[in-house]
């Protein structure tokens, strides 16, 4: 239930962002009025110049596009659904404002293709915002279409798409057009309801010739033939680059008798100045200023009509030339009303886009699925010991030997012996209290790890002599030896004490060797089973899994410690797998699987290569045999 809310939420922002992107970035002029009416209504009209302004129109469509995509796809599913959730929190509460002050009437979330008033863009940011709470509050509810690895390919892809549509829409014009100028729109027709009283889009449009003043609206309108409008919303900022061609087409107007006016929301000296510059011999009229800015995204842009329809429409940078303009226009194909262009562009977008992803998305599919076959074969072949290779560790007790120098002293011997020859396994010495600070400045613990010997049950406060888990963890120590049989029977530890102990190292991000272990009487009475399942539920068998995880076990038998009595290997791999069940038993086979279990008592390097070679025994903790770097390395490279 919760996986499928998460994904219709992320379904939903994904495509509303992606529209909302895709719009902006197929008209960024238009984003870019869009921010001038709100700069104005907000009296910082003239603040930011209209590059700058332009640069970030096309920046937004590819931030908006690009999250929608990426939340589609599920890519940095935890970053992107933060950064919309980000900036839906901005809008929401700045779309209450326009729907409560009405500044301007549309907000322009999706350029023209979708006009909304300021109270639906308000309830519509509320239901994205809920969305958005949702999918980061689950983020990894939403599944992947394209694996990790292959993330690279969708979002470079999309970037570069994006940021092209843009371009070329500035180079020529949106691609797609939503707004009442399109090629195919009969203005004639939309005029004539207009002034029938009808609500129409065409209220503003109006074409009075410069000069006099006449309005000669109808009159274009209602010629029958070609019309050549060269629309520039204002002559000053026009771009004059193309001033040959434009003159050149007028000259072909005039040849063949078709009607060419230019039009302009520019006054007089606007007109005078182009008349100057580019030397236009065609006559000019003027328009609202908006309007034009509506007709075509181009300053100039020319718009061909017949018959009072808009057949053609082209940017300053994409006119026709001589060698379009070869015969008459109704014997020439751009004379002629094009196909449906929406359709062609849509599916000039699937093509382009939709397709490769599609394609990407699906050969990744496919890539996992026999991957996953491949694994479920390999597993069902091959005889399965262990699923995972745990850690295997080898760590040292010194116990209570050894005044700070000799302990440096055999530190850096370590250290040193170490480094030079990587061991197969982890390492790890565990020292008195004292010892710790001055080791931990020189020891390269990505080789050897650091520990004490024991820690408080106490957190912090009024107890003469103890050591909290938080002091150890300041000296820069990574674990703690608790459970030791020494500290059980010398200082009476009970379950109860190891289990605060447990808990405090774990709360200071300390590793913890728990040990466990038999007495003599203990063995002989046969009830070693029953002595180490005790001990475990007494003080680790509390922990969640994940805790659980971090513990390292290690099998102690009291009766093998500093006597020189080894268990037998067989003894030893016997317990080990005894305790490996119980803990299946209690977090499953896959943590117990990977729980570490170490021997301990009396190993030594003579010893040790029986011992580790038993599937159960992952390594040893090491008393007596780890106050000498030869004979500690002599049991380390038991795993070699
Ligand atoms: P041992 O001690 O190796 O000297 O027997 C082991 C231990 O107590 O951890």
């Amino acid at each position: 239930m919760k996986k499928t809310i998460v994904n219709l939420c992320r379904l939903l922002l994904g495509v509303v962002f992606i529209l909302s992107g895709f719009v902006k970035a197929v008209d960024p002029l238009g984003t870019l009025y869009k921010m001038q009416d709100y700069l104005l209504a907000m009296h910082l009209g003239k603040w930011l110049p209209d590059m700058a302004l332009l640069a970030f129109a096309v920046g937004l469509a590819a931030l908006e596009f690009c999250l929608g995509i990426f939340l589609l796809f599920a890519i940095r599913r935890r970053a992107t659904s933060r950064v919309i959730a980000v900036i839906l929190s901005i809008m929401t509460p700045l779309t209450l404002w326009l729907a409560l002050a009405n500044p301007i009437s549309d907000c322009g979330c999706f350029g023209d293709a979708l006009v909304l008033t300021n109270w639906q863009t308000f309830w519509k940011n509320i239901i994205l915002l809920a969305a958005a709470i949702t999918v980061v509050k689950w983020p990894l509810e939403m599944f992947r279409f394209v694996s990790k690895s292959n993330q690279w390919i969708v979002i470079n892809y999309s970037m570069l798409f994006i940021l092209v549509i843009s371009g070329w829409s500035l180079y020529d014009r949106p691609q797609f057009d939503f707004r009442p100028y399109q090629e195919g729109t009969d203005l004639r027709k939309g005029w004539t309801q207009m002034m029938e009283g009808n609500e129409s889009p065409y209220a503003d449009f109006f074409i009075e010739k410069a000069d006099d003043g006449e309005d000669i609206t109808e009159q274009v309108l209602n010629n029958e033939g070609y019309t050549f409008l060269l629309v520039a919303p204002w002559l000053e900022k026009a771009d004059d680059s193309q001033l040959d061609l434009i003159n050149q087409i007028y000259e072909y107007a005039k040849d063949n008798g078709y009607l060419f006016y230019g039009l302009t929301a520019s006054g007089e000296t606007g007109i005078n100045r182009w008349r100057d510059i580019t030397g236009a011999e065609y006559p000019f009229c003027l328009t609202d200023g908006t309007t034009l800015k509506t007709i075509i995204r181009s300053n100039p842009g020319l718009l061909l009509l017949k018959d009072g329809t808009v057949i053609r429409k082209w940017s300053h940078n994409r006119l026709p030339n001589e060698y379009d303009l070869t015969s008459p226009l109704d014997e020439l194909e751009i004379g002629q009303a094009p196909d449906n262009t929406t359709t062609r562009h849509i599916v000039e977008v699937m093509l382009w886009f939709v397709l490769p992803l599609a394609i990407l998305s699906v050969t990744d599919r496919l890539w996992m699925w026999t991957k996953w076959i491949r694994k479920q074969h390999n597993s069902n072949c091959i005889y399965k010991k262990e699923t995972k290779m745990r850690k295997k560790i080898v760590a040292g007790n010194w116990k209570m030997n050894m005044n700070l120098q000799d302990g440096v002293a055999l530190a850096k011997e370590l250290n040193e012996t170490l480094k030079a020859e990587k061991p197969n396994c982890g390492v790890v010495i565990c020292t008195p209290f004292i010892h710790l600070a001055s080791i931990a400045q020189f020891l390269d613990q990505n080789i050897i790890g650091l520990g004490a010997e024991n820690c408080a049950d106490k957190e912090k406060g009024a107890f003469t002599g103890e050591v909290s888990a938080e002091m150890v963890k300041s000296t820069g120590a990574q674990y703690v030896i608790l459970g030791h049989s020494e500290r059980r029977e010398y200082y009476k530890e009970t379950p109860e004490i190891l289990k605060e102990k447990v808990l405090l190292a774990q709360k200071n991000d300390l590793k913890v060797i728990f040990c466990i272990g038999e007495s003599l009487e203990e063995r002989e009475a046969g009830k070693q089973n029953e002595v180490v399942k005790a001990e475990l539920e007494g003080s680790v068998f509390n922990l969640s899994e994940e805790d659980f995880r971090k513990i390292v076990i290690a099998y102690e038998p009291i009766w093998a410690i500093g006597t020189g009595k080894t268990a037998t290997a067989e003894q030893a791999e016997e317990i080990h797998a005894y305790i490996r069940s119980i803990i299946a038993e209690k977090y499953g086979q896959a943590v117990a699987d990977d729980t570490t279990i170490l021997y301990g008592g009396s190993c030594k390097a003579s010893n040790a290569p029986e011992l580790f070679a038993k599937p159960d025994i992952d390594g040893g903790l090491i008393g007596g045999a780890s106050l000498k770097a030869a004979d500690f390395k002599g049991i380390i490279d038991a795993f070699k």
